[in-house]
């Protein structure tokens, strides 16, 4: 009903608009006298200490989550990680020993491809930790552990606070592997608690924005294809801005990593072709930024139409931005939490603009109780 939408068109909107929230609320009372706490965790210490390499399952969006705590996982860890599609890692021959961490990520606890992993996985011995929403759910009561997010009750079959609230718990399960391994000192950890803090009053601030981002949703209605670039952790937001488009608004999307382009998916481009391009940090990682800087580039030389996501006083974008799109200044590991959100916002207004039912696509289910 239109009370329970709180003011807003629909559920899918009102959860975008949580999602500052909803971190905050994830991220709540974990840090304790300066030791990391998860609660929720029943998995030995000394197992942890064990654990040679990391197997993240999942679908969907708890994938392109996945996809991104990857690059966290391993930097502070330094342990492999790898990243399943859940119905994938299920009907192959998986390595999988008593030394593999599974972590499945899913937001209603009832995912069957994922259930299906996670037994998988236990026969041969994992160790499993559900990272998930729905507290008493399948997945969780089955896995060894749970480490839950407090982003509230997703109904929006499109799900966008839940991803966030995922790669947030999964920043604190990175940060308590580190913790009890040793690969971070107590400093360092408290620093980056510190700047993940931050990060509820910066989602607020792409939110408080997000005007000039339904404008340009409406502007482009009528698009056809619409293509996502990234790397880093913006390659699997480009994944995931493509799969929001495509799952609500019902148009043609792809996502890309950028150092893939020139591999292929260039001879796409042609004249007006919208391009999202999520750019990292110009502060951080070495050369990340002027790779994609020459990424738009290319795609601009060939005709292309560059929507360009990029840090506050980033203008180096500016030359070969037909549209800049301005996030708050943090690491480059959470800017995934921030860049995302434009297109949640895209997508959500431009399948409104075109009369959708956003919260109740075509053919999909909240949740996807069967292989
Ligand atoms: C996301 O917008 C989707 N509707 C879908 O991909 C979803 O994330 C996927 O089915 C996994 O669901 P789960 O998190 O409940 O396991």
């Amino acid at each position: 009903t239109a009370a329970q939408k709180g003011g807003y068109p629909s559920f899918m909107a009102k959860e975008i608009h949580e999602q500052a929230g909803a971190i905050a609320d994830t991220l709540l009372g974990r840090l304790v006298d300066g030791k990391l706490h998860l609660d929720e965790k029943a998995i030995d210490d000394s197992v942890l200490r064990s654990v040679d390499k990391i197997v993240v399952v999942a679908c969907g969006t708890a994938a392109n989550a996945g996809a991104v705590v990857k690059y966290a996982i391993e930097h502070w860890c330094r342990i492999p990680v790898e990243v399943e599609l859940a119905h994938e890692f299920r009907y192959r021959d998986p390595v999988v020993t008593e030394k593999t961490l599974v972590v499945a990520i899913s937001q209603s606890g009832e995912t069957m491809d994922t259930l299906m992993a996670v037994r998988h996985a236990q026969e041969q011995g994992a160790k499993v930790i559900a990272i998930c929403n729905t507290r008493g759910s399948t997945i969780p009561r089955e896995a060894d552990a749970a480490l839950y997010l407090y982003v509230g009750p997703e109904i929006a079959v499109a799900s966008t606070k839940a991803y966030l609230g995922q790669i947030a718990a999964c920043y604190l399960l990175g940060l308590y592997l580190a913790q009890v391994r040793g690969n971070l000192f107590p400093d360092e950890i408290a620093q980056i608690m510190e700047d993940l803090h931050a990060l509820p009053e910066k989602i607020q601030q792409v939110l408080d924005a997000s005007a000039q981002v339904e404008d340009l949703a409406k502007d482009m209605k009528d698009a056809t294809s619409v293509l996502f670039l990234g790397r880093h952790v913006g390659y699997p937001t480009a994944m995931e801005g493509a799969l929001k488009l495509k799952e609500i608004a019902y148009i043609h999307a792809e996502g890309f990593a950028a150092g893939e382009l020139k591999h292929g998916p260039i001879a796409l481009i042609e004249e007006g072709q919208p391009v999202f391009v999520i750019v990292p940090s110009p502060r951080g990682r070495d050369v990340l930024h002027s790779k994609v800087i020459s990424n738009i580039q290319e795609v601009r030389a060939r005709g292309a139409r560059t929507l360009v996501i990029a840090e506050e006083g980033d203008d180096e974008v500016l030359p070969y931005a037909d549209v800049v799109i301005r996030i708050p200044q943090t690491r480059t590991l959470f800017a995934a939490l921030l860049t995302v959100i434009p297109l949640q916002i895209f997508a959500c207004e431009l399948a409104t603009a075109k009369g959708l039912d956003v919260d109740q696509p075509r053919n999909l289910a909240k949740s996807v109780t069967v292989e």
